[in-house]
C-alpha cells in the first residue's frame, strides 16, 4: 500500500460502519459511501473524528476520491444487492484497481464475479468477516481469497492491522484464489451452526433431563468456559441464559420464541458437501434443527397427539457431568467433518487450502473461536495431510476419554424422549468411521438383485453380479 492510499468502503449498516471505523483506527485513511446518503453523513457526524475518515455522496466521486490502484470494499448484504453494488461500481474502476467483497457471499457467486470483473482487468477479492459487531470494530477474523498478488501488495497489510491478534499471529490470512475465502467463511458458518446446536442439546437436556434452573445452567456454562471447552460460544451462551427479561422477570431464554431463523451459509455448507460426497452430519443435522424449529404451529398441535416415553422419567443429576464430555466430543466431530469438507473442496477446486492456517486465523476475532482450535492448528501442523482430524493423537484420546459418557447421554436422551440430533448423530459418524468392516456390503446386495446395479468382492477385482431371477449364479459383469 502506497502512503497517499485511501482505503474505500461501501455499505454503512453495521458490519460497514464498524469495519470502516477499525481501518480509521488504525490511521489508514477511509473514504466511505453508502446508497443513503443520510447514513453516511450521520456516520461522518458520529465517528468521523476518530481517525482519517471522508465520505463522499455518489458512487462517482467516491471511485473518484481513491488513489489508483484502487482498494475498495463493499460492506452489503450478499445475493442481489451484492451484484447491484458491483454493477454500479465496476465501470467506473481501471485496470489493477481491487475490489473486495466482505459480505456472506456464496463462493459460487464470489467464483462468477472474479471471473467476469478478471475480464476487465479488476482483481475481485472475496473475503470472509467474522466476528459480529464487536469484531469488526475491534478485530475480526479475515478469510481473504481471490488473486493473490494484488492481495499481498495492496490489501494484506490493512487486513492484518484491523484483523484480531492472538500471540502476536494477526487472525488472517490469505486462503487460497477465486472463491476460497468465502468457501472457508461458510465452513466457519456451518460450524457456528453445529456448535450452537450443541450448546442448545446440553441445555435442554440439563433442564429437562437434570431438572436444573435456567440460572444454575448458566453457572454451569460459565465453569465450563473455564475447561477445553472455553470459547466465545460458551461464554455468550452463560450471559444469554444469565439475562432475565425486564417486563415478565422471566429467563429471557422462556420469552424468545423458539424458532430459529437463518441466512443460508449452514445450508449452503450442507449443500455444498452433499454435492462433494463428505459426510457433514453434526452441520447438516444443525440446519435440519433450526428448519424443524420454524414448524412452530405443527409441532404445538402435534404436541398434543404424539405420545412421549411411557412411564415415570426421573431426573439425572449425573448426566450433568457426563454432558460436559458429551458436547466436547460431539465438538471434536463437527470440526472434524468441517474441516474433511474444505479439504475436499480444496481439491475439488485446485485451491491448495493451508487447513493449519484456517485453524490459526480462527483462534481470534471470529464466532467459533475457541481454545481447542490451538490442537487444531498443532494437528496440522504435525501432519499437514491429516486425513481426518479424530486421528490426530491428542484428538484421538480425548474422543476415547470422552466415549462413555458421551454413550450414556445419547442413550439417556432417547430413553427421556429429548431430541439430540446432534450428539446422536456424531457419535453415529464416530462409530461408523472407526468401523472397518460395516454393514454397506448388505446395501450393495440388495441393489445387486432389485436393479443389477453390481458389487464388487473382498476377495477378488472385478465387478459381479448375482441371476437372481434365474440360475442365482454369480458372474462377471
Ligand atoms: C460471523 C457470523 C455471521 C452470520 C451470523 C448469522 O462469523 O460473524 O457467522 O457472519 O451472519 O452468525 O448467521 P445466521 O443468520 O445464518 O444464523
Amino acid at each position: 500500500m502506497s502512503s497517499d492510499q485511501h482505503f474505500g468502503l461501501t455499505g454503512l449498516a453495521t458490519m460497514g460502519a464498524n469495519l470502516a471505523r477499525n481501518v480509521a483506527h488504525h490511521d489508514i485513511p477511509v473514504v466511505v459511501h453508502n446508497r443513503t446518503t443520510s447514513r453516511t453523513e450521520r456516520f461522518l457526524d458520529e465517528h468521523g473524528s476518530e481517525g482519517p475518515i471522508t465520505g463522499q455522496e455518489s458512487v462517482e466521486q467516491w471511485v473518484g476520491a481513491l488513489a489508483r490502484p484502487r482498494v475498495l470494499m463493499s460492506m452489503v448484504q450478499a445475493g442481489p444487492a451484492t451484484d447491484a453494488v458491483i454493477n454500479e461500481i465496476a465501470p467506473r474502476l481501471d485496470r489493477g484497481d481491487v475490489l473486495i467483497d466482505g459480505g456472506n457471499a456464496n463462493f459460487r457467486d464470489t467464483q462468477r464475479r472474479h471471473a467476469k470483473l478478471a475480464e476487465q482487468g479488476i482483481h475481485f477479492l472475496g473475503v470472509g468477516v467474522s466476528g459480529g459487531e464487536e469484531g469488526a470494530l475491534n478485530g475480526p477474523s479475515i478469510m481473504p481469497g481471490g488473486d493473490r498478488e494484488p492481495y499481498d501488495e495492496s490489501v494484506k497489510e490493512i487486513f492484518e492491522a484491523i484483523a484480531a491478534n492472538v500471540d502476536g499471529t494477526p487472525c488472517c490470512t490469505y486462503v487460497g484464489p477465486d472463491g476460497a475465502g468465502h468457501y472457508v467463511k461458510m465452513v466457519h458458518n456451518g460450524i457456528e451452526y453445529a456448535d450452537m446446536q450443541l450448546i442448545a442439546e446440553t441445555y435442554d437436556l440439563l433442564r429437562h433431563g437434570v431438572g436444573l434452573e435456567v440460572p444454575e445452567i448458566a453457572e454451569r456454562f460459565e465453569s465450563w468456559n473455564g475447561s477445553e471447552l472455553e470459547s466465545f460460544l460458551i461464554e455468550i451462551t452463560a450471559r444469554v441464559l444469565a439475562k432475565t427479561d425486564e417486563a415478565t422477570g422471566k429467563p429471557l431464554v422462556d420469552v424468545i420464541l423458539d424458532a430459529a431463523e437463518q441466512k443460508g451459509t449452514g445450508r449452503w455448507t450442507a449443500e455444498n458437501a452433499l454435492e462433494l460426497g463428505v459426510p457433514l452430519t453434526g452441520i447438516t443435522e444443525a440446519v435440519f434443527a433450526r428448519t424443524l424449529s420454524a414448524l412452530k404451529s405443527e409441532r404445538e398441535h402435534a404436541a398434543g397427539l404424539l405420545a412421549g416415553p411411557s412411564g415415570n422419567r426421573p431426573h439425572d443429576e449425573s448426566l450433568t457431568g457426563d454432558l460436559e464430555h458429551a458436547l466436547y466430543a460431539s465438538k471434536i466431530v463437527s470440526y472434524a467433518q468441517g474441516f474433511a469438507q474444505m479439504a475436499a473442496a480444496a481439491r475439488d477446486e485446485k485451491w491448495d487450502i493451508d487447513l493449519g492456517s484456517m485453524a490459526t486465523i480462527w483462534r481470534g476475532g471470529c464466532i467459533i473461536r475457541a481454545r481447542f482450535l490451538d490442537r487444531i492448528r498443532e494437528a496440522y501442523e504435525t501432519e499437514p495431510t491429516l486425513p481426518n482430524l479424530m486421528l490426530a493423537d491428542f484428538f484421538a484420546k480425548a474422543l476415547e476419554q470422552a466415549q462413555d459418557p458421551w454413550r450414556r447421554v445419547v442413550a439417556r436422551a432417547a430413553e427421556l424422549g429429548v431430541p439430540t440430533p446432534a450428539f446422536s448423530s456424531s457419535l453415529a459418524y464416530y462409530d461408523g468411521y472407526r468401523r472397518a468392516r460395516g454393514p454397506a456390503s448388505l446395501i450393495q446386495g440388495l441393489r445387486d438383485l432389485f436393479g443389477a446395479h453390481t458389487y464388487k468382492r473382498v476377495d477378488r477385482d472385478g465387478t459381479f453380479h448375482v441371476m437372481w431371477g434365474e440360475n442365482g449364479r454369480e458372474i462377471e459383469a
